[in-house]
């Protein structure tokens, strides 16, 4: 498996667990095409299967899409309802799919203002899916400020005084999950846009040109043999350099 995807992993120290994905550039890849913006996400959908498996492949057993933010309601109303449509028939057809690769999906986000259809269909995937080896996270009205508001909140709730960072991350959608070891952002912008602001403190940052309809394995690969050429020191030193 690993000489299919080019990467020996064996000499690392760190470890590839965990990757969020800001899959941006749908809009500028129809734009590119004289396409509307939706037939933009629906291409988009198409390069999830692709990179989900490559990651799996790598041994990665936490990927996290962002898919929807919480700021992403300011779009035209038909763009919204087109993605929102989208979300809805691709977790139809991707059904087969978390047994297939053993994966739990959840859906982090607000899910209150979704549809009903939608936010219902979330909740069974959630229940039907519970329990995999792995975990496929799928930001859905997901914002990064929004998420530590509420897990202050719920901090203050259970009567933290003064709240600690561990209370804080302990209310986080992704509580239990390694934070992102590797962020992805495709479209070539350089910034989070709100994407697991608490979480990312210490991940790799990797962003390509490439507009996600057009990010497939060959990209996962070459973005997580980025991730093992960096050095990571968390505010530390590497052993070679404490001498
Ligand atoms: C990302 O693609 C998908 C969502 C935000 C839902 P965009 O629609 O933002 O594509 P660009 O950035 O306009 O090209
Ligand atoms: C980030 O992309 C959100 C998702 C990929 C779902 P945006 O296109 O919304 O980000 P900005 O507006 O360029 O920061
Ligand atoms: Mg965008």
């Amino acid at each position: 498996m690993a000489e299919k995807n080019r990467i020996d992993i064996s000499g690392f120290d760190h470890r590839l667990r965990s990757v969020g994905i800001i899959m941006d550039g749908n809009g500028r890849w129809a734009k590119a095409h004289g396409l509307p913006r939706t037939e933009g996400h629906k291409a988009g959908a198409k390069s999830l299967r692709p990179v989900i498996e490559c990651l799996s492949e790598l041994g990665v057993t936490c990927v996290t899409l962002y898919a929807f933010s919480t700021e992403n309601w300011k779009r035209p109303k038909e763009e919204v309802d087109g993605i929102m449509n989208l979300i809805l028939s691709y977790l139809d057809r991707a059904k087969g799919m978390w047994e297939k690769y053993d994966v739990s999906i959840r859906f982090i986000g607000d899910k209150a203002p979704l549809p009903e259809r939608l936010r219902e269909r979330c909740t069974e995937i959630e229940n039907l899916s519970r329990g995999r080896s792995r975990t496929v996270n799928v930001a859905l009205n997901y914002g990064g400020r929004d998420e530590i508001v509420r897990a202050v909140n719920a901090a203050i709730k259970e009567g933290c005084d003064p709240i600690t960072e561990a209370d804080i991350s302990r209310h986080l959608y992704t509580a239990d999950q390694p934070e992102p070891d590797l962020i992805i952002r495709t479209g070539g912008d350089m910034r989070l846009s709100n994407f697991m602001i608490w979480q990312s403190a210490y991940s790799e940052l990797y962003v390509t040109e490439t507009l996600w309809p057009d990010f497939g394995r060959e990209d996962t690969i070459t973005a997580v043999e980025a991730f093992y050429k960096r050095k990571r020191r968390f505010g530390g030193l590497n052993p070679e350099e404490a001498n």
